[in-house]
C-alpha cells in the first residue's frame, strides 16, 4: 500500500477508537467516505497517475474504502441500538401498559346468518340472493298473490314505481331460481327486506330473512318437517322442540306456522311466549302447483317445500334480546356482547 494511504489508515484507527456517540461515528463517515470526504479526495488523484499505476492504485483505495466501511458499520450498528435511526433518543420502559387492541366483530345478524347458512350446508344447500329492489311480479304475482291482497297496497310495502317495489319477502327469490334452475333445488336465500312498519321494539321497517326452497321428485311434507327440525336443533340446542300450526300463506299448499318451545323459560311460561311456552319463528309449506305453473314447472312430476323466517327474531330469541332496534343503533357497548 502507499505511503500516503498508510498515512490515512493509521488515521482512521487512531481516530475510530476514540468514538463514543452514534453522532461521532456518523460524523466520522462523512469525513472519510462522504462525497467530499478523504476517500473520494484520494480517487481523484488516479485519473493523474501513469497509465501502468493506476488500476493497482484502485485497487488499494478500495480495500480501503472496504475496510474503513465495514469498521464504522460495526460502530454504528453496536451505537444504534434502542435508538432511532434519526438518532433521536428512544427510553424504552417496560413496565409500561401494554396497548389494548379491540379486534372487530361480525354484526350478531350476520352471525346468525352465518349460523344459518353452515346448518343448511351439512344438509346440501346452496346460497342464492337476489335483489333488494324488485319487480312487483317477483314479489307478488308469481307468487300466487293476486293483485286485491292487501300486502299489495301502497300502506303495506314500499313502491318505487308502479311496479317496481322494495321486496317485502325473499320468497321472491324461490321465482327467481326456478326460472333459471330446473329441478333439484336445495337453497336457502339470506337478504333484507323492507315494509313500511311503525318502528317499536318488534317491528323494524328493514329487516333479515332467510328463506328456503327444495324441489325434486317425491318430497313430502315429512321432508319438511326434518329439515326444519334437524335446523331448529342444531341452531338453538337439542332440547328446544318443535311445533307445526296449520295455517295459510298464498304460494304454499298447505302451510304451517312453526313455533318452538320457548328457550327462555324452557316452556314454563314468561313475557317473551305470552305465558304460551311456545313461539312462533317461522312460516313454511308446500310448493302450491300455482307457484310451478308460473315457473313452468311440472307440478305433476315435482313436489317441494318452502320455508321463511326472520333472522332478526331468532337472534331476539337465542339470546334473549328485547328490543329490534338495538340491532341497527350501532352500540358497541351492545354489539361487543357477540
Ligand atoms: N314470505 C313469508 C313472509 O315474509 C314467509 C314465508 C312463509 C316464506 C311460508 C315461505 C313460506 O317460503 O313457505 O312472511
Amino acid at each position: 500500500m502507499s505511503e500516503e494511504l498508510q498515512n490515512v489508515q493509521k488515521k482512521f484507527h487512531d481516530e475510530v477508537v476514540t468514538i463514543k456517540t452514534l453522532q461521532e461515528a456518523e460524523q466520522l463517515k462523512v469525513k472519510y467516505l462522504g462525497r467530499t470526504g478523504i476517500v473520494s479526495e484520494l480517487m481523484k488523484v488516479i485519473p493523474k497517475l501513469p497509465v501502468g499505476d493506476r488500476a493497482s492504485y484502485g485497487k488499494q483505495i478500495n480495500s480501503l474504502k472496504d475496510e474503513i466501511s465495514r469498521i464504522l458499520t460495526e460502530h454504528i450498528d453496536k451505537l444504534s441500538i434502542g435508538k432511532k435511526p434519526a438518532g433521536k433518543r428512544e427510553v424504552f420502559d417496560p413496565t409500561l401498559p401494554g396497548k389494548m387492541y379491540n379486534p372487530g366483530k361480525k354484526h350478531p345478524i350476520t352471525q346468525t346468518i352465518e349460523d344459518i347458512k353452515d346448518v343448511f350446508s351439512r344438509l346440501g344447500f346452496e346460497v342464492a340472493y337476489g335483489p333488494e329492489v324488485e319487480l312487483e311480479y317477483y314479489n307478488f304475482d308469481a307468487l300466487n298473490i293476486p293483485s286485491d291482497h292487501p300486502s299489495r297496497t301502497d300502506f303495506d310495502t314500499f313502491y318505487i314505481k308502479d311496479d317496481i317495489l322494495l321486496r317485502s319477502q325473499t320468497s321472491t327469490v324461490q321465482i327467481r331460481i326456478m326460472e333459471k334452475q330446473k329441478p333439484p333445488i336445495r337453497i336457502i336465500a339470506p337478504g333484507i327486506v323492507y315494509r313500511p312498519d311503525t318502528v317499536d321494539a318488534r317491528h323494524s321497517f328493514m329487516f333479515h330473512q332467510v328463506e328456503g326452497l327444495l324441489v325434486d321428485e317425491g318430497v313430502s311434507f315429512a321432508d319438511l318437517k326434518g329439515t326444519l327440525n334437524q335446523f331448529i336443533k342444531s341452531y338453538f340446542g337439542k332440547n328446544i322442540e318443535m311445533r307445526l300450526r296449520p295455517s295459510f300463506f298464498p304460494f304454499t299448499e298447505p302451510s304451517a306456522e312453526v313455533d318452538i318451545s320457548c328457550s327462555l323459560c324452557s316452556g314454563k311460561g314468561c313475557s317473551v311466549c305470552s305465558y304460551s311456552g311456545w313461539v312462533e319463528i317461522l312460516g313454511a309449506g308446500m310448493v302450491d302447483p300455482n307457484v310451478f305453473e308460473a315457473v313452468h314447472y311440472d307440478a305433476e312430476k315435482y313436489t317441494g317445500f318452502a320455508f321463511g323466517l326472520g333472522v332478526e327474531r331468532v337472534t331476539m330469541l337465542k339470546y334473549g334480546i328485547n328490543d329490534i332496534r338495538l340491532f341497527y343503533e350501532n352500540d358497541l357497548r351492545f354489539l361487543s356482547q357477540f
